[in-house]
């Protein structure tokens, strides 16, 4: 009877947001930004700046076939792997401003003991079907094979090349027995098939429940969350899965790296990646609250809490039923309260691909682009996949940084400091008079702005809330044009003086509304105004304070050349030595 939470259209007592653990095999892409982690950082720092009790975890799944495979093809460790790209990927997500309260790893010793203890309980509970099934074994390298060891000729469309749990090229799902001439990646010599006993979580028990649950929001027959609130493509998907049947599915795999089955009988057994992966969750939560002094509990059992979590649209089913079912199983924990997954992001008219190195790697943006990270973020909320694929192109890049952030935002404030400059040397000046109707109408569009974006935010449609937040600076840009205080000063100081006033009022607002998608940019402006500290609630209305000084504003956007774009196209693809050496072998 744990699990329930009241519907909680109004604030929740706390927030506990998660991003998917990213493997820890390759580095981030922007495909990954764009999914789980610029949306998930937009919506905390949100949420910070509004001062809610929000926690938000992610870390480094660091198990599972396809670290091992990797460490297979490059001739090293598991370990040697799962080392190079925890500390790789922390420092791309940490150049593009991705700021978690707490980034852990699955291969720590607190991660392994808590997810056995989890297990046992769940075993103990009956939640498991022991079951002995045939399965494909590599008799050469004595060792049973993961569904991504085995590669065939696909059943579907006839393609080789399809592995034991999918066809890269017809999209089908498949089962390893599915595969015509069936090769082990490890020998490649076919595999023959070999009894094995795992524990499998009949999911079919919980068909009811969960069709309540995600259909209408409701668990236990009491209302758990706005079923509405739900983005349809992740219903359709969990409704697919449900209407075609939920199966047992294995939670063990015979593999020598990832988190022992603590159960006698089980020896040379790990469990499934995706049990043990989502449970990463709950031990990073734990090391933070340890670390902060706090308790991790309220975040993952109290029914005031609005559990979150921020994923690709490819771990759906893992975190809309297959987690719900572990979670609720054990008892104690609450369910998700939305799972706001993003669609893919294409790259340049392809699917991204890390072994075509057909992608945009974080590490190498930073460095072509030295603290600039608020121009990448800017572009990919613009174009984030909320709802269905997006596309990412430099030359789409390059014109959005060039016509919105430069010629509006930089145009905008640069305008209004360099006349606050000339005419009043720098200080803020008081209005200088009445307000006319297009002064009204410019400080009602700040009066409504915040709740606009809010609204956009807590909905997690953070293109719209962009949207918002830009509409608003360029209101003031299009004030400025039309006021021609340059003109107007000469005739009517005081005028200008009620133009400016006005404008700087803009400027610290849209600072504030911005601050979620461009935090640096946010600062430099928020610095300037002396506004800095100020939070969401001091917007919409007045927030610089007459007679301040303003301060030196660095230069906020330098325009993207074409010949920037054309290099960085040109990185893409397998013919790019380096990436192709590193990624490929
Ligand atoms: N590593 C998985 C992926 O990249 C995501 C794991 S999410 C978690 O697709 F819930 F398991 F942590
Ligand atoms: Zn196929």
């Amino acid at each position: 009877m744990a699990n329930s939470t009241p519907v909680t259209s109004d604030q929740p007592a706390r927030y506990m947001v998660t991003s998917a653990l990213p493997y820890a095999n390759g580095p981030i892409h922007v495909g990954h930004i764009a999914g789980a982690y610029l949306p998930a950082d937009i919506y905390v720092r949100y949420l910070r700046a509004r001062q809610r009790d929000v926690v938000w975890v992610c870390g480094s799944d660091e198990h599972g076939a396809a670290i091992t495979l990797r460490a297979r093809k490059e001739g090293c460790s598991p370990r040697e792997i799962v080392d190079r790209y925890h500390t790789e990927m922390q420092a791309g997500f940490a150049g593009l401003g991705i700021d978690f309260d707490h980034y852990d790893r699955t291969s720590a010793a607190h991660h392994h003991a808590f997810a056995q203890d989890f297990f046992k309980t769940l075993n103990e509970k009956g939640a498991f079907e022991v079951e002995t099934r045939k399965q494909y074994f590599d008799e050469k390298e004595s060792q049973f094979l993961a569904d991504r060891y085995i590669t065939g000729v696909c059943p579907k469309c006839d393609s080789a090349g399809a592995y034991g749990d999918q066809c890269e090229a017809c999209g089908s799902a498949l089962s390893p027995e599915d595969l015509v001439d069936p090769v082990s990646a490890l020998s490649g010599n076919a595999p023959v098939l070999r009894e094995t006993s795992h524990w499998y979580l009949p999911m079919g028990r919980h068909e009811t429940w969960l069709k309540d649950y995600i259909e209408n929001g409701a668990l236990d027959g009491a209302p758990h969350h706005d079923a509405k609130a739900w983005k349809a493509h992740v219903k359709g998907q969990c409704r697919s899965w449900i209407d075609g049947g939920l199966h047992n599915r294995a939670m063990t795999r015979d593999l020598d790296w990832g988190v022992k089955v603590p159960v006698e009988g089980a020896e040379g057994k790990v469990l499934y990646v995706w049990l043990d992966a989502p449970l990463g969750y709950i031990t990073a939560t734990q090391q933070w609250a340890e670390k902060q002094g706090r308790d991790w509990r309220p975040y993952w059992q109290s029914p005031d809490t609005q559990l979150v979590h921020f994923i690709g649209k490819d771990n759906i089913v893992f975190h809309c039923i297959i987690f719900p079912i572990l979670l609720r199983e054990h008892g104690g924990y609450l369910l998700p309260h939305n799972v706001p997954a993003n669609e893919f992001l294409n790259l340049e008219g392809d699917k991204i691909s890390t072994s075509r190195n057909w992608a945009v790697w974080a590490t190498d943006y930073i460095n072509s682009f030295p603290d600039r990270a608020d121009e990448l973020r800017y572009v990919l909320a613009s174009i984030m996949p909320e709802q269905r694929d997006a596309e990412f192109t430099w030359a789409d890049f390059g014109a959005r940084v060039n016509n919105e952030l430069a010629d509006v935002l930089g145009n905008f404030v640069n305008r209004v400091l360099v006349l606050t400059s000339k005419y009043f040397d720098g200080v803020v000046p008081a209005p200088g008079g009445a307000f006319t109707p297009v002064d009204e109408a410019l400080r009602a569009h700040i009066a409504r702005a915040p709740e606009e974006v809010a609204s956009a935010i807590e909905r997690y449609r953070f293109r719209e809330a962009l949207q918002e937040a830009m509409g608003l600076v360029r209101a003031g840009n299009k004030y400025l044009t039309e006021e021609e205080p340059w003109k107007v000063f000469k005739t009517d100081p005081d005028r200008v003086r009620t133009i400016l006033n006005l404008a700087l009022q803009v400027t610290a607002n849209a600072a504030v509304l911005l601050a979620p998608f461009m935090p640096s940019v946010a600062s430099k402006l928020s610095n300037t105004l002396g506004t800095t500290g100020l939070p969401w609630e001091a917007t919409g209305s007045d927030m610089v304070t007459e007679n301040t000084q303003l301060q030196h504003l660095p230069i906020l956007f330098e325009k993207i050349t074409s010949e920037q774009i054309e290099e960085e196209v040109a990185k893409l693809g397998p013919h790019n030595k380096n990436m192709s050496d590193a990624l490929a072998k």
